[in-house]
């Protein structure tokens, strides 16, 4: 049997620390306000040099290398970003032109926060079809471009950063490696969390930009009832779609958005604290960075092990939610 497996992780963030004091001197805000509603301290922001592919180049590189394997070897290259380079070329040919992977195509796949575990489950199936051995799939963000920086709803929440792996082919006789994704959308829920102008319904103008409409806008308090609620059932699909119980995970690792939803998700998981993986502290929410970047940390920490059953699951704008069960082995 083919199954797609995780052979290497790879995270970067940039430099410069924006601290919640650093907020409070922008926006009517305060530390404490911001630690007890987000648990958020601090995020990475990006140079004004960097783009979007410039991080995820960095955190490829990372995983590559730690996978062992050389960019012509690549035969697919997947970005998941709500905040691209620009709207065309994709941001993952320029990922591709960074890291030189001549052989590979590629393209950038929009689920918002969700993005990772969408890209998870294409490279799956792709890998499973046997149409290609070695995927390289990122999340990479700067929401710190998209962020209204006079909105203290919004402005405290995001950051920037950029996680990847590679995944490949295995022939394996039992279970192992990627186990199983799930995605679930309703765009019922467009309005609740977008940035309704500069596309094509809204292009880009002077009323545009005047009126903030190009950057985030959220409605913080139903979006969050939500995400809890999705991606506890998201989690749920994933247990028992592969038989197992809650006792069976080793770690869970959630899109980092908010401690409070992390929290919330945990509780009705019945998930004792060191199960689930939290570093929304020190990044706050990179949306499709967001797994990427805590499985690596974890990976590195050796919060993961072989063997080990790793749950993943996902939430964002659209709203888009999914989940991911892995079962760890590093091995080619
Ligand atoms: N500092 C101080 N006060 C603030 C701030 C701030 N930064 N932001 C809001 N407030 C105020 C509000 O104005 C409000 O004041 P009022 O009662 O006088 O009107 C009060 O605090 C409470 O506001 P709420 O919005 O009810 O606060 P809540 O506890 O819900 O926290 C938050 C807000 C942190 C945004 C939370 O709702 C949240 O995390 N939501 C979900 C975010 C999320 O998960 N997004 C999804 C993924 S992101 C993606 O896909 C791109």
């Amino acid at each position: 049997m083919i199954q797609a497996n995780i052979v290497g992780t790879g995270s970067y963030v940039p430099d410069k620390v924006l601290t919640n004091f650093d907020i409070e001197k922008m926006v009517d805000t305060s530390d404490e306000w911001i630690k007890t509603r987000t648990g958020i301290s601090e995020r990475r922001i990006a140079s004004k040099k960097e783009a979007c592919s410039d991080l995820a180049v960095k955190a490829s590189k990372k995983a590559l290398k730690h996978a062992g394997i050389k960019a012509k070897d690549i035969d697919m290259i997947l970005v998941a970003t709500a905040t691209p380079d620009m709207l065309f070329p994709s941001t993952a040919c320029m990922v591709q032109l960074g890291i030189g992977a001549k052989n590979a195509f590629a393209y950038d796949l929009s689920a918002a926060c969700s993005g990772f575990v969408y890209g998870l489950s294409v490279a799956e199936q792709y890998i499973k079809s046997e149409r290609y051995k070695t995927i390289l799939l990122i999340g990479s963000e700067i929401f710190s471009r998209i962020t209204n920086w006079n909105d203290r709803s919004t402005c405290v929440l995001f950051g920037d950063g950029a996680g990847a792996v590679v995944i490949r082919a295995k022939i394996i006789r039992k279970k192992e490696g990627i186990l199983s994704t799930h995605l679930h959308s309703d765009g019922h829920y467009h309005d609740l969390l977008f940035i309704p102008g500069g596309g094509s319904r809204r292009p880009i103008s002077e009323k545009i930009i005047n009126e903030k409409e190009h950057l985030i806008k959220m409605k913080g308090n139903e979006t969050f009832k939500i995400a809890v609620r999705f991606m506890v059932n998201a989690a749920r699909e994933a247990i028992s779609y592969n038989d197992y119980t809650i006792e069976d995970i080793n770690l869970v690792i959630p899109h980092q958005a908010n401690k409070r939803i992390i929290d919330a998700v945990a509780k009705k998981l019945n998930l004792p604290e060191e199960k689930i993986f939290v570093n929304v502290m020190k990044y706050g929410n990179t949306s499709a960075a967001s797994i990427p970047l805590a499985l690596d940390e974890a990976v590195r920490e050796k919060r993961i092990k072989k063997n080990d059953i790793v749950l993943l699951t996902a939430f964002g704008a659209g709203f888009t939610w999914g989940s991911a069960i892995i079962k760890w082995s590093l091995d080619g």
